[in-house]
């Protein structure tokens, strides 16, 4: 598995992340098995959210670790807080709650990374800030991000937060590429050349923030997942074509196709099933041409100007 640097930060990551938000729905020995394969994959990094399953699934997964004898100090664990029940919340006081409620569920003492999980636009960044401050030097994290900010957000944020943002995770595959089209059709009238994420691809590679992208398998309007779904045929046509070319399966070209962007993402995968674990994590050894990337962004039902 290659790595890639995150951010500003001297930390190497993984190509691909796993993101535990399924994980609740598992039993210890399932959840044990998935993290094993992940492992064995190279892939070591582990997204959490304070929400997922109501808290379950880091619950599981710290269950689960002990179970599959993975050791905490070869795996980077990344959680996320700020989305509560039907609203969002950046206050100082349940940024280090949640925190605080992470490191006991994780069964840790540290997290590696803290991401803000959606904008709360009645955030006061000082207190943000605060709580940064106090959690970096206490040692309970590490490193800080953010996840579905659009640049302005972020400068705001780093008016006032002395540590470095290293991330931004933000939905993004064939199938949701909303932060690549305006780009592709500038000064244009059509729809795709609308800007609706005030260039935040653009303003991460300027800025050396890593783009974790998420559900990277998901039909952007109907959120059914695309890789072999009958609706996109010409899509599966070309996905199929390229996994015979490169000898791996339809999901990993899909990854593939994220991991080629010189942007230099991680795609945050959500299986919870080990072979097709296994086959996504292939992903990191093809390295698609110019020419195939946009074939595939042309099959996904993309005109280019
Ligand atoms: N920051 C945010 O706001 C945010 C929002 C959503 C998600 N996330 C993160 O992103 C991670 C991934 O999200 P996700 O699970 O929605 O993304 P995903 O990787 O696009 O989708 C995975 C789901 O698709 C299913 N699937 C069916 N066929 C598949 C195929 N051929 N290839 C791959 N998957 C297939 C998987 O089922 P099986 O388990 O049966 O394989 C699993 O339920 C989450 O776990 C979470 O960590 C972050």
């Amino acid at each position: 598995m290659e790595t890639i640097r995150l951010g500003k930060s001297q930390m190497e990551a993984p190509h691909l992340a796993l993101g535990c938000m399924r994980m609740d729905g598992l039993s210890t020995k399932a959840a044990a098995g998935i993290i094993s394969q992940a492992m064995d994959a190279g892939i070591n990094f582990f997204d959490h959210a304070d929400i997922y399953g109501g808290g379950a699934s880091e619950e599981i997964f710290a269950e689960a670790v002990k179970e599959s004898g993975a050791k905490r100090e070869e795996m980077t664990l990344q959680t996320k807080c700020g989305i509560r029940d039907g609203y969002f919340d950046f206050s100082k006081e349940h940024i280090l709650n949640s925190v605080e409620g992470s490191l006991q569920r994780l069964n840790t003492d540290y997290i590696d990374i803290l991401l803000l999980h959606r904008p709360d636009t009645l955030m006061e960044p000082e207190e943000v800030a605060d709580a940064f401050t106090r959690l970096k030097e206490s040692g309970k994290v590490r490193h800080f991000g953010v996840s579905n900010h659009n640049p302005m957000q972020v400068e705001l944020l780093k008016k006032y937060v002395d540590q470095e943002l290293i991330v931004n995770q933000l939905q993004f595959g064939i199938m949701h590429t909303v932060m690549l089209d305006a780009g592709l059709n500038v000064n244009m009238q059509h729809e795709p050349a609308v800007n609706r994420d005030d260039s935040v691809l653009e303003y991460s590679r300027l800025n050396e923030m890593t783009i974790q992208a998420w559900s990277p398998f998901q039909h952007e309007k109907t959120k059914e997942v695309f890789v072999g779904n009958d609706k996109f045929p010409e899509l599966n046509a070309k996905l199929s074509e390229l996994a015979e070319t490169y000898g791996v399966n339809e999901s990993a070209i899909a990854t593939a196709w994220i991991l080629r962007h010189p942007a230099k993402m991680q795609a945050v995968v959500g299986t919870m099933n080990t072979e097709r674990l296994k086959a996504i994590a292939e992903a990191s050894g093809v390295a698609l041409s110019r020419e195939e990337w946009y074939a595939v962004y042309r099959a996904a039902g993309n005109v280019l100007p």
